[in-house]
């Protein structure tokens, strides 16, 4: 907790993304992601292998842009910036690691934007023309924060608010996949909990009722090991890998 609260200190971002609660959940992954780095190390691979092989599936390299980079424990960065002129990391809170890692790089941009209100529009020209759009592990997180701004008010959401949000994400991917670039999909879909004995005890939809295609790849993400939330329990989600967004729809 002091680390998440530490980090939410030091992390720089918009005063209003601040105020709606992005710096503190971008905290609070952080300090887990750290925690839990043993049990996130095989999702992790995976993520960053399925994205090395969209980019390099790729034929036009002029740009490449990655929807909720964070931490960049997923995303191949080195990889990335080799094969693109130029690559765009969007998110709400970019943490100082990846703002470190992508000082590295004179063709990575660092874009804080929320993107909740989908991708066309005026805040989302960072999509126009690209040649790859990455949606990195974001979509489950994206009605994290508006949901919670109605907890915090002691409000109800409106109803569906959940699902409206995923759906507006996925729609903004199908009509950026409809231009030239290629669409890459990497999203935790279900949360499961398992006692010991590997019985499931309870299991949470994090698509909102949203169906998305079969994958073409799929793992699990042991996302709170035994110890994490619990002694006696852990938190698996399980994730869906779409290298071309585009053919999963069709
Ligand atoms: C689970 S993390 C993704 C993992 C990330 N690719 C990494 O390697 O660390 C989800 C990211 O989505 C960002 N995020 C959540 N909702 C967002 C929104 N509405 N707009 C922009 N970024 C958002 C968070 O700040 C966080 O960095």
């Amino acid at each position: 907790m002091l680390a998440a609260w530490a980090l939410s200190l030091l992390n720089p971002a918009p005063l209003g993304l601040r105020r709606r609660g992005y710096v503190r959940q971008s905290g609070l992954l952080h300090a887990r992601s750290r925690r839990c780095r043993a049990a996130w190390a095989p999702h992790l691979e995976r993520a960053r292998r399925v994205i090395a092989a969209a980019a390099e599936a790729t034929a036009q390299r002029g740009h490449a842009v990655i929807l909720g980079s964070g931490l960049l424990d997923d995303v191949p960065l080195d990889r990335l910036a080799a094969l693109f002129a130029r690559v765009t990391l969007v998110d709400a809170v970019h943490p100082w690691p990846a703002r470190w890692a992508a000082g590295r790089h004179p063709n990575v941009r660092l874009v804080t934007a929320e993107i909740s209100a989908g991708l066309t529009g005026g805040s989302a020209a960072f999509c126009a023309g690209a040649d790859l759009i990455v949606s990195a592990n974001l979509l489950s997180q994206i009605p994290i924060v508006p949901l919670d701004v109605y907890e915090a008010r002691g409000r109800e959401a409106p109803p569906g608010l959940g699902a409206h949000l995923i759906e507006t994400h996925l729609a903004a991917l199908d009509a950026v996949a409809r231009g030239a670039g290629r669409v890459c999909l990497i999203t935790d879909t279900v949360q499961r909990e398992e006692v010991r004995a590997g019985r499931i005890t309870d299991s949470l939809d994090l698509m909102f009722g949203v169906a998305l295609p079969p994958p073409e790849a799929a793992w699990d993400w042991d996302i709170a090991p035994f110890g994490e939330v619990g002694r006696g329990h852990r938190l698996i989600h399980r994730v869906h890998a779409y290298p071309d967004w585009r053919a999963a729809r069709a």
